[in-house]
């Protein structure tokens, strides 16, 4: 059984893996302010191998110390989201890149290292793209450039490392968020009863949380057969526009109206097509349905006494 050090463990993605990590059998140590939602990891004190840290992960003591004591590093801390990096500018680049320059300084040659970042620099500025791991990204916010140089250092800095490239995550979580375009467009529906498009055709392309922790045990357990390069990481099957986004909830949530509104742009001008060959030729594919994650949201939606707290 591996030591894991998880920086932000205590967010969306983070205590989904963390919680899957000790259910295994692996030690576990999260390192996390807390920011959102500070509950969010109360079902895991009880774990003898959980240590939890509520400290900034920009003290570069602290990290340097727990980098040596721990053989995975998973360095998830960040502002996540364009409209959050853009309200604490400051904060997000030290935060993003800061933390990710110190992690390369410290790292040693035991530690093996499994960084996320965003896919979504792919599909700005050129229509109707089918993307894969050697096309350009060229970030247009300051989340997607924290995270593009970040993957940048990891990459050139460090011996042992994974990348992956994610699709935008949706399901339910711990730590819950609304802003990630599938929670967000069921939140709405639930909420509203309605849900308004601008440029309806626009693609996206998709993952359930739990297929994201299925690949990072997938990539511990094989390691060695994947390291140091960079992968995609989405669901194949949900490579979608919007509007079939929008009438695949309908399906499942009858009181839904969609409306289209012509002539007004999307701020979002993501519009792209991701293969994930790659990372499926390595034995790793995600399996867990958009119509799944859906159904699981209407539900969890529909409880008004469900938090759900978000990045801004
Ligand atoms: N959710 C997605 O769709 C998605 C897609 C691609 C990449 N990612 C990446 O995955 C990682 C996790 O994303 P998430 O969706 O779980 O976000 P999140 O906002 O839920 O989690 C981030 C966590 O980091 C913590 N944190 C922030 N600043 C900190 C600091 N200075 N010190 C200590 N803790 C701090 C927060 O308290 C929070 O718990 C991020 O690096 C993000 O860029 C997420």
């Amino acid at each position: 059984m591996s030591k894991v050090l998880i920086t932000g463990g205590a967010g969306y993605i983070g205590t989904m893996l963390s919680t899957k990590l000790l259910e295994q059998g692996h030690h576990v140590t999260v390192v996390d302010l807390l920011k959102y939602d500070k509950g969010s990891l109360n079902h895991l004190y009880f774990h003898k191998n959980f240590n939890f840290i509520c400290e900034d992960v920009r003290n570069k003591n602290l990290i340097k110390k727990l980098v040596r004591q721990n053989d995975f590093i998973i360095p998830l801390a960040a502002l996540v989201g364009a409209p959050l990096c853009e309200k604490f500018k400051k904060d997000a680049k030290s935060t993003n890149l800061g933390t990710i320059k110190t992690l390369c300084e410290v790292v040693t040659k035991k530690n093996k290292v499994i960084y996320l970042t965003t896919n979504s620099g792919y599909g700005v500025g050129e229509k109707n793209k089918y993307c894969d791991e050697n096309s350009p990204l060229n970030p247009i916010s300051l989340y997607g450039r924290t995270k593009c140089d970040g993957e940048d250092l990891v990459r050139l800095k460090i011996k042992n490392h994974v990348c992956f490239r994610l699709a935008t995550v949706f399901g339910h979580s711990y730590r819950m968020r609304s802003d990630l375009l599938v929670n967000n467009f069921v939140y709405t529906a639930v909420k509203k009863k309605k849900l308004t498009l601008f440029e309806p055709h626009f693609r996206r392309n998709f993952i359930h949380v739990r297929d994201v922790v299925n690949a990072i045990i997938f990539t511990m357990k094989n390691f060695n057969k994947l390291k140091n390069d960079v992968y995609n990481l989405g669901l194949s099957s949900a490579n979608i526009s919007k509007i079939m986004l929008a009438r695949s909830i309908q399906k499942q949530y009858k009181k839904l109206k969609i409306k289209i509104v012509k002539n007004r742009k999307d701020p979002d001008k993501r519009d792209y097509f991701v293969s994930n060959r790659k990372i499926e030729n390595k034995g790793f594919k995600a399996t867990i349905s958009l119509d799944k994650g859906i159904s699981e949201l209407i539900q969890i939606f529909s409880n008004d006494k469900n938090k759900v707290i978000n990045n801004y």
